[in-house]
């Protein structure tokens, strides 16, 4: 049976979502923040370590200021009123990508990631103003500026993902097969899902059904056995 030790997910399809069931872009973003926290318990009852899960990409600026903002409300009621339990459930959370948000959230999540930093159970790292070929371009001048040798290693350890295992599983929900801008060093190997279904509507039977099908792949990583 294949270890599994991180998951990431592409979480789409919010916006279609919503304007079907409520005529409300945003609607989908609320009931995707209800996908959210199923699919974390999930993720603890599965003894998974690693969860990165893709919130807002650099791209996801040119949406309307309107949806951005509801967005970024949803992401700080969501810390003021979870951190603690998250702390107590021994849940550490980091953020991948760029934190230049207003002061209030940017405040709010250096706060959380503090508070949670020792935690060990599980590690949610939330992807927010993330891009992956920015992380690459600036893991390469870094590389550069401490003259590190070209290597794979090295490589890794100026990505934002530095000592976090590779994804073994990418998950994209709303059927689309794409990886747009995300974790595109990280997922190499990793096995992928595209899956129909619309964020808001996933639950923890298909994320199941997905960890089930992934432990019974044959992964050679290259060789042949
Ligand atoms: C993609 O769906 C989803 C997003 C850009 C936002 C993801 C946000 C959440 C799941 C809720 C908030 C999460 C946290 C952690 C506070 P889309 O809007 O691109 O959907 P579409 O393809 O149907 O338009």
């Amino acid at each position: 049976m294949n270890p599994l030790n991180h998951v990431a997910i592409i979480m789409d399809g919010n916006g279609r979502w919503g304007l079907k069931k409520k005529k409300s872009r945003n609607a989908g973003h609320r009931a995707g923040l209800n996908t959210v926290e199923k699919i974390i318990k999930e993720t603890i009852k599965q003894k998974i370590k690693y969860l990165t899960l893709f919130a807002f990409s650099t791209e996801n600026w040119k949406r309307p200021k309107k949806e951005i903002s509801f967005l970024f409300n949803l992401l700080e009621d969501f810390l003021i009123n979870k951190i603690d339990d998250l702390d107590k459930q021994n849940i550490k959370l980091k953020i991948l990508g760029i934190k230049n948000f207003s002061t209030k959230l940017n405040k709010l999540l250096n706060k959380s990631e503090k508070k949670t930093s020792k935690n060990t159970k599980l590690q949610i790292n939330l992807a927010l103003n993330y891009g992956s070929k920015s992380e690459l371009i600036n893991a390469f001048k870094n590389l550069i500026k401490n003259k590190d040798k070209f290597n794979e290693k090295n490589l890794s350890q100026h990505l934002q993902t530095k000592n976090i295992p590779d994804p073994d599983i990418l998950i994209r929900t709303g059927d689309t097969k794409r990886l747009s801008n995300f974790l595109l060093w990280q997922l190499a190997y990793a096995e992928i899902f595209f899956e129909k279904k619309l964020w808001p509507d996933f639950n923890e039977n298909d994320y199941n059904k997905i960890i089930k099908k992934y432990r019974s792949i044959k992964r050679n990583f290259g060789t042949i056995t």
